[in-house]
């Protein structure tokens, strides 16, 4: 089991069709066709949607999207094209919604590791490989990769795990060219990523990036180098051989798995509300994330 302990009934708002409802985001059309995005303050975490928030992570989260959208521009376009509310939608989606260009998805995660960890690690251990990939011998959960790699994953239908696929069924999936394309606009995002990240004292493990495509042109979509995308780990902790502390959610997970908790993972029951220490200690993470990694304020 897993997902929602409740799905939250989405907001109705004149003007916008209500199309999905993502574990953190509601997707809406509006009358000219395009999609607006509304980031909750919803978490998840060992693949549930939890029954507490955390207050302005939504805004934060699509602050950094919006600042990683920029830094990307001169490698790849984005899709935002307003951050206005639209009409008659309620005053708190201010800083928190987008007003996106509707594209034709491209239907491939497009994921960048440099490190190894999570789904990469457990093919490793089974075959030395990644999506297909070979990797040399000696490599640990946390380790840096000789470079990074483009880990292409099929979008999973609700409920279940992303799959990972070789660079060669996309290829057969979405076309030679396509996949090219995908993979040099993955791989040139993420090194600019983790270039700024690392010179912040983050170090940007992985990351998860959703085209487009605008007519000919590819466009990245989606919400891109957030903490719900993306695996962020304080550089001065890092140390291969074992799980790395996740930078935002670290205080959830101890919680969640601690005796005080009362909770047992394997029970597939759901979640307990968090106590407001921890959220108040995840809400200070987010805010730091972005802090560090913008170098701006959040006020
Ligand atoms: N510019 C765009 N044009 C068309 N579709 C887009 C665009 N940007 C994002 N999308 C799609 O919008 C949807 C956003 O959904 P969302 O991420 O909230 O939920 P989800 O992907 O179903 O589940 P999860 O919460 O696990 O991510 C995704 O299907 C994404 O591919
Ligand atoms: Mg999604």
């Amino acid at each position: 089991m897993s997902g929602f302990v409740e799905k939250p009934e989405p907001i109705q708002v004149p003007g916008l069709v209500h199309l999905h409802t993502g574990k953190v985001r509601e997707l809406y059309r509006n009358e000219a066709g395009d999609l607006v995005m509304v980031a909750s303050d919803r978490i998840s975490a060992y693949d549930w949607v939890l029954p507490t928030e955390i207050p302005d992570k939504g805004r934060v989260l699509t602050q950094l999207s919006l600042w990683w959208f920029d830094q990307l521009t001169d490698l790849v376009p984005h899709h935002v094209l307003s951050t206005e509310l639209p009409a008659g939608a309620p005053a708190d989606w201010e800083g928190r919604t987008l007003v996106c260009k509707s594209l034709r998805m491209a239907p491939v995660e497009c994921v960048a590791r440099g490190y190894l960890t999570g789904s990469g690690l457990a093919e490793y251990q089974e075959s030395r490989t990644v999506c297909g990939l070979a990797l040399p011998e000696g490599l640990v959960d946390g380790s840096e990769l000789p470079g990074p790699i483009f880990t292409p994953a099929t979008k999973a239908a609700v409920g279940e795990h992303d799959e990972n696929v070789s660079y060669e069924e996309v290829a057969r999936q979405v076309g030679a060219d396509t996949a090219a394309q995908l993979r040099q606009a993955t791989l040139a995002a993420y090194t600019r990523a983790r270039d700024i990240a690392r010179e912040r004292g983050i170090i940007l493990a992985d990351t998860k990036f959703e085209f487009g495509f605008d007519g000919d042109t590819l466009v990245v979509a989606d919400e891109v180098l957030t903490p719900d995308s993306s695996r962020f780990w304080p550089a001065e902790q890092w140390e291969p051989g074992h799980a790395q502390p996740s930078y935002d959610k670290q205080y959830v997970r101890d919680w969640l798995t601690s005796a005080e908790s009362g909770w047992d993972r394997a029970s597939e029951q759901p979640p307990p509300a968090l106590p407001q220490h921890v959220v108040d200690a995840t809400r200070a993470k987010y805010v730091e994330a972005y802090e560090r990694l913008t170098g701006l304020g959040w006020s």
